[in-house]
């Protein structure tokens, strides 16, 4: 008898807990003769020679311990293989990525990076948002007015103490008609969801909001997808890679901007797309040797 493949899902305990995907893809690669588990990916036990692939899943809470976090991408990759591997999830743990997209030509949300020890110019006309180079899930993230530059300016203070780089950009009202997320699967499209916005208060910092309001399948026009093609092409490292996920919002002319690109742990909606679902475990499945 032929030995299964073995892999990890790596979660975090929250993630074991709340992470929807986790138990359809597990259950879905188990389906497909591979010994699968979740595991959280900060748990000091645990071998990750012994698997023959190491998939990321729902590894939340990286953004408060990057560096212990890239460290762990590192040593995993060093003894097995590593999806998405070190070399795209380091650059995409930094939205910095942004500049370099649009020096390409890749058009993304107007950002002013503030580093600390710099000084921010913050906008005088229109909503704003502050919001950490490093983040998932709506975190340390506010929408401001300008009468509200004081507690703006107290913001990128907070980020600036914890070493933080902040991000000044304008805010997209046309946001509300939803954020697309663009699912990709192996370098190919897979499906889209559209969301709602997410900083709905103005002036206030809240951790605890829900970071995919209002859930709704997709189409994506030519041009979302021209986008996302376009911002794929710059990723480094080899591809295709295992997953992405391509969040785009519409510019006040209702062009598609890039918000962010979601190659670490992005929520790919698979418990709503069981199409997709069975799709990446085949795609785990032979990746990982299978
Ligand atoms: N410039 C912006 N204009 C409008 N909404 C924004 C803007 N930046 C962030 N948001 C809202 O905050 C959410 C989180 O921001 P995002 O850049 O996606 O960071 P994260 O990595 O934390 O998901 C977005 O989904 C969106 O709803
Ligand atoms: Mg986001």
């Amino acid at each position: 008898m032929s030995v299964p493949i073995r892999v990890a899902a790596a979660t975090s305990a929250l993630g074991l807990r709340l992470d929807a995907d986790l138990p359809p893809l597990v259950a879905a690669l188990r389906s497909r003769g591979v010994d699968a588990e979740a595991v959280s990916w900060d748990r000091a036990d645990v071998d990750w020679s012994t698997y023959d692939a190491v998939v990321i899943r729902s590894t939340w809470g990286y953004c408060e311990r990057p560096a212990s976090y890239l460290a762990w991408v590192d040593a995993v990759e060093a003894v097995t293989r590593l999806d998405n591997p070190a070399a795209p999830v380091r650059w995409d743990t930094d939205k910095r990525y942004l500049r370099e997209l649009c020096a390409r030509g890749v058009p993304v949300v107007p950002t002013r990076f503030v580093a600390p020890g710099e000084r921010a110019t913050l906008p005088e006309r229109g909503h704003f948002v502050i919001k950490p180079a490093v983040s998932s899930g709506a975190r340390d993230s506010a929408r401001y007015a300008p009468e509200h530059h004081d507690a703006a300016a107290r913001h990128i203070a907070a980020l600036h103490a914890g070493g933080e780089t902040a991000m000044v950009q304008p805010y997209l009202s046309r946001i509300d008609e939803g954020e697309r997320a663009l699912v990709f699967l192996g370098g190919m499209f897979s499906h889209a969801m559209r969301k709602g916005p997410v900083l709905t208060e103005v002036g206030v910092l809240d951790n605890d909001r829900h970071p995919h309001p209002g859930l709704a399948r997709h189409t994506p026009t030519t041009a979302e997808l021209d986008l996302a093609a376009a911002a794929l092409s710059v990723v480094p490292g080899a591809c295709p890679l295992l997953y992405a996920r391509v969040d785009v919002a519409l510019a006040d002319d209702g062009s598609p901007v890039l918000m962010e690109l979601e190659l670490v742990e992005p929520n790919l909606f698979l418990a709503d797309n069981p199409a997709a679902l069975h799709h990446l475990a085949e795609l785990i499945r032979t990746r990982a040797g299978g």
